[in-house]
């Protein structure tokens, strides 16, 4: 076991992003819009992806440097095939004090119908499933493969039954496109114990054509649903929560807001994140990720595998949403970052 680690602004590492494929069967306009993910995108090949005993390789090393909790993401995580094997892999690691490590996957719902015992069975512990409206036509149109909100609806129903929980729902709030399903969702899910979370749409990757007045403020968000249900804030349970939590003062449960945009949380951002072909990144916004792969490949010890990872941590200074203030992002050859099918959210 390794002592705690922490970065140049004294920051831990608890959580662990492994995105697990680049490819996904949305193409919401945030997030891979159809005119560049198009049938020529140029996925990565399947040699380049790491295994699953690669993956879990790397996780026990970030787990003994103390990580606690495992996300597992995509694009769409559960279009990697048997991923419940990868579940299986992971749930048997265990942290130095002994505990097994919390493991999660966010996903968008559309094979979880399917998926979700099997995953349970297999040791996961929670679900987020991505879902941006009730209306039928508002979510058919985001997602821009005309996929229907009943099917996500009953995957997040799937989930329910098989255990894993507590459920969450994400919602991206694009201003003037999905705004008026705050309250519809708000409504739907109040009282059935799955947290909505509502996020600012976020300038991530460099193709989905950002703008400013498209983000609609959390502090918004939270007067539109204080306006028809009165809430009350909640103190974070976890440090380094990405969500500010507020409850129904009727105790119908609580929803979360992420607000990367108006209040960033770089400060206590605890989280590493690892894209499918094994780089390392920093940040989400980061330009560009430590190459794990090759040293994998290459026959590094344990020792060295963690001994990489340490130092990089320990060099770690990312604080992007922080500096970006309010600012679009530059545009330009200038900045090249990662995609967030890549890396992952
Ligand atoms: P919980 O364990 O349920 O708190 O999950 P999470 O909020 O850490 O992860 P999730 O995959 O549900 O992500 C929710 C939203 O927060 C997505 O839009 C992510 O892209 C965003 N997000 C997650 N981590 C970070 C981060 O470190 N920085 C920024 N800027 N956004 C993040
Ligand atoms: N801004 C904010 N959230 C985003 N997501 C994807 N793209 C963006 C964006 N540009 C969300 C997805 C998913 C999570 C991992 O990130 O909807 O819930
Ligand atoms: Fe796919 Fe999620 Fe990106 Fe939508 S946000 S395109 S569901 S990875
Ligand atoms: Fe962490 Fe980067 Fe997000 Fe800030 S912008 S919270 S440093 S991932």
């Amino acid at each position: 076991a390794t002592g705690q680690l922490l970065d140049t602004l004294r920051r831990p590492m608890r959580d662990l992003r492994i995105s697990v494929t680049d490819r996904c069967n949305f193409r919401c306009s945030y997030c891979m819009p159809k005119e560049v993910f198009g049938k020529d995108y140029p996925y990565l090949p399947h040699s380049d992806l790491l295994t699953f005993e690669e993956i879990t390789r790397l996780a026990r090393v970030f787990v003994a440097h103390g990580v606690h909790k495992i996300r597992l993401t995509g694009g769409e995580p559960l279009l990697r095939k048997n991923i419940e094997i990868l579940v299986e892999q992971l749930a048997q690691l265990r942290t130095p004090e002994g505990q097994p490590v919390e493991l999660a996957l966010t996903t968008n719902g559309s094979l979880l119908a399917r998926k979700a015992r099997a995953l349970k069975d297999a040791g996961l512990d929670r679900v987020t499933v991505s879902l941006d409206g009730l209306d039928d036509t508002v979510f058919r149109r985001m997602n821009d493969v005309d996929f229907p909100v009943a099917e996500v609806l009953a995957g997040l129903e799937a989930a329910q039954a098989a255990g894993l929980g507590p459920l969450k729902v994400n919602m991206v709030v694009k201003r003037g496109t999905n705004e008026h399903e705050i309250l519809p969702m708000a409504r739907h899910f109040r009282g059935t114990g799955i947290v909505l979370r509502f996020i600012e749409y976020m300038d991530v990757g460099a193709t989905n054509g950002w703008r400013m007045d498209e983000v609609l403020p959390s502090a918004q968000v939270v007067r539109r649903v204080q306006e028809e249900f009165p809430l009350r804030a909640l103190d974070a349970t976890v440090a380094g929560e990405t969500a500010e939590r507020w409850a129904y003062e009727d105790g119908a449960g609580e929803i979360g807001v992420i607000s990367s945009v108006t209040q960033a949380f770089c400060g206590t951002c605890n989280r590493a994140r690892l894209s499918t072909e094994g780089r390392l990144y920093l940040c989400l916004f980061a330009e560009q990720g430590w190459d794990l792969r090759t040293l994998l490949r290459g026959g590094a010890s344990d020792e060295e595998l963690a001994s990489a990872v340490g130092h990089i941590w320990q060099g770690r200074g990312d604080r992007y949403s922080q500096l970006r203030g309010r600012q679009p992002a530059e545009a330009g050859p200038a900045r090249r970052r990662v995609e967030m099918s890549y890396i992952g959210g």
